[in-house]
């Protein structure tokens, strides 16, 4: 029995986490992969080095977009995602530069949904994601993870929660940090970032046949751990 469980333990799993965005899917993809002791990565971290790059290079306005130039420059793009053990977390470095702060700020956020849908772009993104998931022991979260990058992913969950939580939610953690924004402006933008992500050409925010929808709009941190362990605890077992 002992002997079972341990080998259990060891089965090393893929778990892709897609949905709206908002919803919290970082934080839990980050506090799945600690539990399990496996590698975190977020996709949408790799979008947004990317669009870090573009605009350093120019390549970037609100007016223009040099597709020929950014594609003839992808050979030029290296991310790697570092551990930090000060913060204990996994930071986003692009060409061994730490830019896990500037991936986030507003002008970064503004440009990314243009860069990601970039069809020639998204197959690279996608290459360097499957590579990372080669060995498995893996959590990655994004937009198109249990559709596209791993449709043989071991577990696939689909996170969702109503706009008026995921705005409440995001509203506070710009308010923490000291930005003021006003709610319906916040509620707007997250409303158009779900008709952009759902109706984009390419890799459009779908949930796979398979995968568990999670609305978290009334759960908290801790009852989406519990929630993800059985599910965990049920596939290493087989059932
Ligand atoms: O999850 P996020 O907000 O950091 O993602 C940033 C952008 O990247 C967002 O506009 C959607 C896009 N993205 C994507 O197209 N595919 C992914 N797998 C992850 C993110």
């Amino acid at each position: 029995m002992g002997g079972r469980r341990v080998k259990n333990m060891d089965k090393k799993l893929i778990v892709a986490i897609d949905g709206y965005s908002s919803c919290g899917k970082s934080t839990f993809a980050r506090l799945i992969a600690k539990e399990l002791n496996y590698i975190f990565i977020d996709s949408g971290a790799m979008y947004r080095a990317v669009t870090l790059f573009c605009m350093r290079r120019n390549y970037i306005s609100i007016t223009w977009l040099n597709i020929p130039g950014i594609l003839s420059d992808l050979k030029d793009i290296h991310i790697d995602f570092v551990f930090n053990p000060d913060i204990n977390e996994y930071e986003t470095f692009l060409n061994s530069e730490n830019v896990e702060k500037e991936i986030r700020s507003m002008e970064v956020t503004g440009y990314v949904s243009r860069i990601s849908q970039i069809p020639e772009l998204r197959a690279r993104m996608v290459e360097l994601q499957r590579q990372i998931g080669v060995s498995k022991g893996i959590v990655m979260d994004g937009r198109d993870i249990g559709t596209v990058v791993f449709p043989d992913a071991d577990i696939k969950i689909f996170m969702t929660a109503s706009v008026d939580i995921r705005a409440k939610r995001r509203h506070n953690e710009l308010k923490n940090k000291g930005v003021i924004i006003d709610f319906e402006e916040i509620k707007r933008t997250i409303i158009a970032r779900d008709i952009a992500d759902e109706n984009r050409d390419i890799s459009p925010l779908r949930r796979a046949d398979d995968a568990i929808i999670l609305d978290n709009s009334r759960m908290t941190v801790e009852e989406q751990m519990l929630w993800i362990n059985e599910i965990i605890e049920k596939k290493r077992n087989g059932s």
